[in-house]
């Protein structure tokens, strides 16, 4: 078992190939796709009862402030906008760190084809395989809330408006 007694060399080696296969998460790998439109997509589909669940909140101002305050600031474990940025486009201050990348919700080709449900259901049990954490403290009114408030970031979205009022 000699292969097991720690070298100083070998940690250096190590070090080395680490950084350089950029697998360290010191040095975040900007080929990560934060941002990017349209890019890759990791997480799985919801199953289809759940998928083409409509939203049952009326659109209203009030349900997507309450949506937009979850998204910004107070959702737990984290405010989506620490990875979703702040203008939904995928960029938050911790995007950088993740691979896959957080998904850019301004991004039409991507966005407009995930159904309502969908959304619902990753907000609520995360993404395996991603760093999408589960919001499973929410309640399902928040969680609509929420999704509401995500497609407002959808260029040209008529989602929003043409229910309103
Ligand atoms: C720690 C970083 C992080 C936080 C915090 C976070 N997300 Fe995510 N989110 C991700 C990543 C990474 C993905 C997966 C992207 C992929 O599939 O390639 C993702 C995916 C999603 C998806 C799935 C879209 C799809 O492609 O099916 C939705 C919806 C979503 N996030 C909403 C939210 C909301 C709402 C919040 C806050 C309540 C939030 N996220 C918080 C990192 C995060």
């Amino acid at each position: 078992m000699r292969n097991l007694s720690f070298k100083p060399r070998n940690a250096l080696l190590l070090l080395v190939a680490c950084i350089s296969l950029q697998a360290c998460n010191s040095q975040p790998s900007h080929q990560v796709q934060s941002g990017h439109c349209p890019q890759d997509r990791t997480t799985e589909l919801a199953p289809a009862v759940i998928a083409s669940l409509n939203n049952p909140l009326q659109t209203s101002t009030k349900n997507i402030d309450a949506g937009r305050e979850l998204y910004q600031s107070t959702a737990k474990p984290l405010a989506c906008a620490e990875c979703h940025g702040e203008d939904g486009d995928g960029n938050g201050p911790m995007a950088g760190m993740f691979e896959p990348a957080p998904r850019n919700f301004t991004c039409n080709d991507i966005v407009a084809t995930l159904p309502e449900g969908q959304f619902f259901w990753i907000i609520k049990y995360g993404s395996i395989g991603t760093s999408m954490p589960a919001f499973d403290k929410l309640s399902d009114k928040e969680i609509w809330q929420l999704t509401m408030y995500l497609r407002s970031f959808q260029p040209n979205s008529t989602n929003i408006k043409q229910t309103s009022l």
